[in-house]
């Protein structure tokens, strides 16, 4: 597998504001990757410190839901997938996960972290069969995510897609989420499969916790962060149908398919992460 990206410096133009903490490059760190800046590190060790003393296993268990949910829709037919929000590549990669099983998956990648795009070129490894596509692109303008070069040319919407959108909506105004969603959703064809996980402020000993870790990342920060509780996550699901077990923390979401190669069982028992994780089908 190609790994060089690994250590690659950004190159220019890229504005990469590295004063700042940015979501994508606090969760590389509780990944233990090498792509993030001393204000990242500062604001993921204050959110370690005030409110989420997990959140290393947490951002592990996120990376592992992935896999299952992917696996899960590769299983049930779906070779399109659309990710918004992706991240930092970090091994095994969305595509790397479909086109395992599936060579001729197809998938397209977005985030508007210009260090996300420096390093796009690990999600450009596709299979020869399947492809794969990076947009830069900002998740709170879903008709210019629809309208991109490129899209329509990677994904057939006429076709079930795999949308996913993991640990994404919190850093976005709620009601820019929520328009993001339905923008989507509206445009998937029949048997296309939505995946979410966000930040569970109902998962947390009481709500001034959960206020006290979105406010520790806000400050000194591109982003805000707002968690959501299980009834205002069940709302965006709403018009899907939710495939089993439901809504549940990450790792409670089918613990017992965890790839050997990738997961940690050991999660599914150690807590509960918390995210609100699901899948919905649009019949
Ligand atoms: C916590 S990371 C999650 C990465 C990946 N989805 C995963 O679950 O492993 C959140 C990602 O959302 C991206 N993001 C935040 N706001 C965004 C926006 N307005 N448009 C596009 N991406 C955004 C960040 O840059 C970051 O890469």
């Amino acid at each position: 597998m190609d790994t060089d990206w690994m250590n690659e410096p950004p190159k220019p133009p890229v504005q990469l504001d590295t004063d700042k903490a940015h979501p994508a490059r606090v969760y590389d760190y509780f990944l233990d990757g090498k792509t993030n800046y001393p204000a990242d590190r500062e604001a993921a060790e204050a959110m370690i410190e005030r409110g989420l003393p997990t959140a290393r296993r947490d951002a592990r268990a996120s990376r592992d839901f992935m896999v299952r949910a992917a696996g899960y829709m590769v299983d049930q037919g779906v070779r399109q997938f659309l990710d918004i929000g992706t991240g930092i590549p970090t091994s095994p990669n969305l595509h790397e996960v479909v086109q395992e099983r599936a060579p001729e998956s197809r998938v397209v990648y977005t985030d508007n972290d210009p260090i996300v795009l420096a390093h796009s070129r690990a999600l450009h490894t596709s299979t020869p069969e399947g492809r794969t596509l990076y947009l830069h692109a900002d998740a709170t303008d879903p008709d210019t995510i629809l309208r991109a070069e490129g899209l329509r040319d990677t994904l057939d919407f006429s076709r079930p897609v795999g949308l996913t959108l993991l640990l994404l909506l919190h850093w976005l105004p709620t009601d820019a989420g929520v328009r993001l969603v339905r923008t989507l959703v509206d445009e998937l064809a029949p048997g296309s499969h939505v995946v979410m996980s966000y930040l569970a402020r109902d998962l947390f000993e009481d709500v001034g916790e959960a206020k006290k870790l979105e406010g520790t990342f806000v400050e000194g920060s591109t982003n805000q962060l707002r968690g959501a509780t299980r009834a205002e996550v069940e709302t965006l699901f709403e018009g899907l149908e939710m495939v089993e077990p439901g809504l549940v923390p990450t790792n409670r979401w089918r613990p017992q398919t965890v790839p050997v190669q990738v997961g940690n069982p050991a999660l599914a028992d150690s807590g509960v992460v918390p995210a609100w994780s699901g899948i919905g089908v649009k019949r």
